[in-house]
C-alpha cells in the first residue's frame, strides 16, 4: 500500500530563496519539494508539498491529510506561534506530525519561542536550514512503515 506525507508550509514560505536568505538560505521550495521527493525515491511513499498564505487553507489541507496522509510534516510559519485553529486541527489528526523550522527558532526573537503546534508535534526541528525537510521526510518514512 502507498502511503503519503502531507508536507504543508504556512505564510511567506512560498517566497523561501528569496526572502531573507541570510537566515532562510538561496534553496526555494521547488527545491525543497525536489529534495523529499529524493528521499522518498524506492520507498512506497509518496510526498505532496503544499504552501499557503491563509490559516483556513492549512486548516482544511489538515482536515485533508486526516483522509489522504499517514503523516504530515509541518512549517506553519508564523502561525506556529499564534494559531490554536492549526493546533486544533492537527489534534484531529492520528498519525505522526513533525514541526520543522527551518531556522533555529529559539535563537531569534522570545516571540518565536513559544510554540502552539509543539503541544501536538511528536518531534520538533529547528535550525537544520532547509536540509530538514529531507531529514524529516526519512524519518516520518521510518514511522509510517515500520508497522
Ligand atoms: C519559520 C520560523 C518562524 O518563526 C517564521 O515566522 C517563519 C519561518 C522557519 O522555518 O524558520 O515564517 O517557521
Amino acid at each position: 500500500m502507498t502511503r503519503s506525507i502531507h508536507i504543508l508550509n504556512g505564510p511567506n514560505l512560498n517566497l523561501l530563496g528569496k526572502r531573507q536568505p541570510e537566515i532562510y538560505g538561496h534553496d526555494t521550495l521547488d527545491d525543497v519539494e525536489a529534495l523529499c521527493r529524493a528521499e522518498a525515491e524506492g520507498s512506497d511513499v509518496s510526498v505532496l508539498l503544499r504552501q499557503s498564505n491563509y490559516e483556513g487553507q492549512i486548516v482544511d489541507w489538515i482536515h485533508e491529510a486526516r483522509e489522504e496522509a499517514s503523516g504530515i510534516i509541518i512549517n506553519p510559519g508564523a502561525l506556529t506561534h499564534y494559531s490554536i485553529a492549526v493546533l486544533d486541527a492537527l489534534n484531529t489528526f492520528d498519525g505522526p506530525v513533525i514541526e520543522l523550522h527551518i531556522s533555529q527558532v529559539h535563537k531569534r526573537e522570545s516571540f518565536r519561542h513559544h510554540s502552539y503546534v509543539s503541544l501536538r508535534a511528536d518531534a520538533v526541528m529547528a535550525g537544520f536550514g532547509v536540509r530538514g525537510y529531507a531529514l524529516a521526510t526519512r524519518h516520518m518514512i521510518g514511522l509510517i512503515t515500520a508497522d
